[in-house]
């Protein structure tokens, strides 16, 4: 009798997510021996999702059409919950891969768990250690890990993070982080500025600084704080040129055009496609964000990397020095893109080191687990062939154990 294939649904909903969770598609799917692999997508993120799914040739076998203006997270989280169930019922998948922190993932794994579908979590792992930041982030993270059955934490300091709220990390592969394995796979692929929508920004004879804000916690307030930072910083540094793709998010939107829309040398554009976006981090200075993928991706590019938040998930940067964690408050922003466009000595401790995030390989190991799992062999991966950063997180040698 011919085995069943076990079937696996990746779903996703959101901007980051397809990016995280498109070449782990392509390498499920290049085992279609072993393994049937389904693509739903919730719809979280509408126009940005789309945008991410075309550059890696994926349709999606399901859409929930979750988005709504403006949704608010009980709203969101109720909707993908009831519509997985409906979906979950017609293509009873044996394994449910979530990836990261978002409504979509927490929600769908809680779904999962109702049906007693086995959850696998991409990027699993990741604290803070604060529950309001990233809000509501962390606590996605958090309830996801206890639903999960195959954690996928990209990072020696992430599987500990599990280790020691008692996850069982016999079920555990340490990736390395997705993210590096798309960037890696769109960094050859044929470019041309002329076509972009980068074409009006006059790159020659400037310094770029990139950025990218729009955490929830941050909306109002901080939000306001890092546009006056801004524009400070054009006042004071003629040569800075400011471009910022602004998420589709409406309170997003409407402080951001309302506090710099007009500056000189500030470019407010929609957000970009990842190739785009790849290719501006490229030719950029300093990279000034509150994103999660934007943090792990910037030391592959060697590009000194400012963090406005209060605390990160992701301190593996930070402890090899190549990035700050500077909150939002406007002087201090001010100060710290000063500090690199002034010091180089600064600029250029941050631009050099190996990238403590991946190694262009997560999806492949992920692929393998997952094959393993299906085929009921006694470990997920061997330890040998688990993602192994050249930096060690100094917290590691500190005393904690790594099992
Ligand atoms: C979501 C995630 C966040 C992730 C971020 C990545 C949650 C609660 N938040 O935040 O973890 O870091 O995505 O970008 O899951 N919108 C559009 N078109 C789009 C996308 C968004 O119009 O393609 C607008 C809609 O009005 C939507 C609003 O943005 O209601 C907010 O989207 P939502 O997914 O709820 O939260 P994000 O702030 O994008
Ligand atoms: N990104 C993009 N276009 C943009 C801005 C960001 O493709 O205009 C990419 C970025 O390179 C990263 C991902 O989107 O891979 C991060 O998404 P976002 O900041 O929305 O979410 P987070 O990572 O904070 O959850």
């Amino acid at each position: 009798m011919i085995p069943h294939k076990k079937r696996i649904a990746v779903i996703m909903g959101t901007r980051p997510e397809a990016i995280k969770m498109s070449p782990v598609v392509h390498a499920l799917k290049k085992r279609s021996g072993a393994l049937e692999t389904l693509v739903i997508s919730t719809g979280q993120h509408r126009q940005m999702l789309d945008q991410v799914l075309s550059l890696f040739h994926i349709t999606p076998d399901v859409d929930m059409h979750i988005m709504q203006p403006d949704q608010t997270l009980a709203d969101l989280t109720a909707r993908v919950l009831v519509d997985s169930r409906k979906v979950f019922a017609e293509i009873k998948p044996d394994l449910l891969l979530v990836q990261g922190d978002t409504t979509t993932v927490f929600a769908a794994a809680l779904a999962a768990f109702y049906f007693r579908i086995r959850v696998g979590h991409v990027e699993a792992g990741l604290r803070s250690h604060d529950l309001y930041n990233p809000f509501p982030e962390e606590l996605n993270r958090r309830l996801t890990s206890t639903v999960t059955d195959l954690y996928f934490p990209p990072t020696l300091l992430a599987r500990n993070n599990l280790l020691q709220e008692g996850m069982r990390l016999e079920q555990a592969v340490v990736t390395g982080n997705t993210v590096i394995d798309a960037l890696y796979s769109l960094l050859n692929r044929p470019y041309s500025l002329a076509d972009s929508p980068l074409k009006d920004i006059p790159f020659e004879g400037h310094r770029v600084l990139l950025v990218t804000s729009h955490r929830r916690e941050s909306l109002g307030e901080d939000l306001a704080h890092t546009c006056e930072a801004i524009k400070d910083l054009v006042g004071r540094f003629p040569d800075l040129l400011v471009v910022y793709p602004v998420h589709l998010n409406p309170n997003v939107r409407g402080t951001v055009y309302e506090l710099l829309a007009n500056v000189p040398r500030v470019h407010l554009l929609d957000p970009l496609d990842y190739l785009n976006f790849i290719n501006l981090m490229q030719r950029s200075y300093v990279i000034l964000t509150d994103s999660g993928g934007v943090q792990e991706e910037a030391p592959s590019l060697h590009k000194p990397l400012l963090v406005i938040r209060r605390v990160t998930e992701r301190p593996e940067a930070f402890e090899a020095g190549l990035s700050r964690v500077i909150g939002n408050a406007r002087e201090n922003i001010v100060s710290e893109v000063s500090r690199l466009l002034t010091d180089k000595e600064a600029y250029q401790a941050m631009s050099t080191g190996a990238n403590p995030y991946g190694d262009g390989h997560a999806s492949e190991r992920i692929a393998k687990a997952v094959v393993n799992w299906a085929r009921k062999k006694p470990a997920l991966l061997s330890e040998d062939a688990q993602f192994k950063p050249r930096y060690i997180p100094k917290r590691l040698h500190a005393g904690r154990p790594l099992i």
